[in-house]
């Protein structure tokens, strides 16, 4: 089998953690797969910015179009974010046949059926592990760990910024100004950190596990969402005078016909496991009804954990087209039901 060759949407902080694992676990790829993988062109906004990682210059574009209507590009890797043109961007990369991997979370969340149904008419593979929870391969676990379960609620840590700033704040009194840039500065925030402190990034992931753990579509407006914005030392310092500890927590719970998605400052007693979760980590409760409960734990942000998922998902797009199949875009009209209410 020739070589694949894979397009890169994106060169930052996820980007260069894909680019660093592609070339030093080359080996173990190959082996994996029975061919070489390589990079064939690279997205980039500014072509002469300094990098986390050297890059030959020669493959780098500021042409979306260069990466997505190459001939010779097997699987477009899109970890630049964004959301409308980034969907056109994949939706023309699959109508071209290309295999889709991709980390972005706010994408999946909107337009998660729309792309999975492109991926499937044309016969590609859209993967997206690392939109949830980074490095811990909880999108595997459901679809596959516990496919044969009916799974009945999951709750937990899934986002890595705001666990972040809770950590510090509460652990050594950090203001919240100060380690929101922490968070910057260590790639674990979105461009826009917006999204992390007021809960919709977390929103939007439990919205993508709620789908896959149960099977039902899930209007993002239908999810209750509060953020951490305005939680203030003291409401910290109280709570752990009180024996509790502060995070943000994602609950998706069915029920008999319908679900509840909801993420909001929580406070749990100190010796609850989640309350043990810190920094960057995310954790995720799933509760199956023949499993029982199951904790899925590790980094949920970062470039070489969430580095990691993608290129799990490259290989598992290599296997397939080694044995000539796709895998995970049927799982698409599973989305089809609707999320209801509780009172509905
Ligand atoms: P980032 O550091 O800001 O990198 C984005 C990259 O995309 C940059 O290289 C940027 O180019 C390029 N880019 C963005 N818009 C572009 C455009 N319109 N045209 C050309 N190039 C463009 O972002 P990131 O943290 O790697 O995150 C990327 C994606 O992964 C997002 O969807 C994010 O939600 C998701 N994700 C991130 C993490 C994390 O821990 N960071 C974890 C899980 C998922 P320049 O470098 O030239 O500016
Ligand atoms: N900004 C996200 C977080 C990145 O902090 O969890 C990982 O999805």
């Amino acid at each position: 089998m020739n070589a694949i060759q894979v397009g890169l949407l994106g060169l930052g902080t996820v980007g260069s953690g894909v680019v660093k694992i592609i070339r030093e676990h080359q080996d173990k790829l190959q082996h994996l797969v029975g061919c070489p993988v390589e990079l064939k062109k690279v997205l980039v906004r500014e072509k002469d910015k300094q990098r986390l990682i050297d890059v030959d210059p020669a493959l780098l574009t500021t042409d979306p179009y260069e990466v997505i209507r190459d001939q010779e590009v097997d699987v477009v890797i899109e970890v630049m974010g964004g959301i409308e043109q980034t969907k056109e961007y994949l939706l023309e990369a699959l109508h071209g046949k290309k295999h889709v991997v991709t980390a972005n979370k706010d994408l999946m969340a909107l337009y998660g059926s729309e792309l999975l149904g492109a991926a499937t008419r044309n016969g590609c593979d859209l993967f997206y592990e690392a939109s949830v929870a980074g490095g811990i391969p909880i999108l595997r676990g459901l679809v596959d760990g516990l496919a044969s379960d009916r799974i009945t609620k999951m709750m937990g840590i899934v986002n890595g910024t705001t666990n972040f700033i809770l950590t510090k704040m509460s652990k050594y009194g950090s203001p919240y100004s100060e380690v929101l840039k922490e968070a910057q500065d260590l790639g674990y925030a979105e461009a826009d950190p917006t999204a992390d402190v007021e809960g919709l990034d977390a929103a939007r992931k439990m919205a993508i596990l709620a789908r896959l753990g149960f099977s039902m579509n899930v209007d993002l407006q239908d999810v209750q969402v509060k953020g951490i914005s305005a939680i203030s030392d003291e409401d910290i310092n109280y709570s752990k005078r009180l024996g509790y500890t502060m995070k943000l927590i994602g609950i998706a719970h069915r029920q008999q016909n319908s679900i509840e998605v909801s993420v909001e400052p929580t406070l749990l007693p100190d010796h609850h496991p989640l309350a043990a979760v810190n920094d960057e980590y995310n954790a995720v409760y799933v509760y199956g009804e023949a499993v029982g409960e199951t904790m899925f734990y590790g980094p949920g942000a970062g470039s070489l954990p969430t580095a990691t998922a993608v290129v799990s998902d490259l290989v598992g797009v290599m296997k397939n087209m080694r044995l000539g199949v796709n895998g995970r875009s049927a799982v698409a009209p599973q989305y089809e039901k609707q999320m209801k209410r509780p009172e509905e």
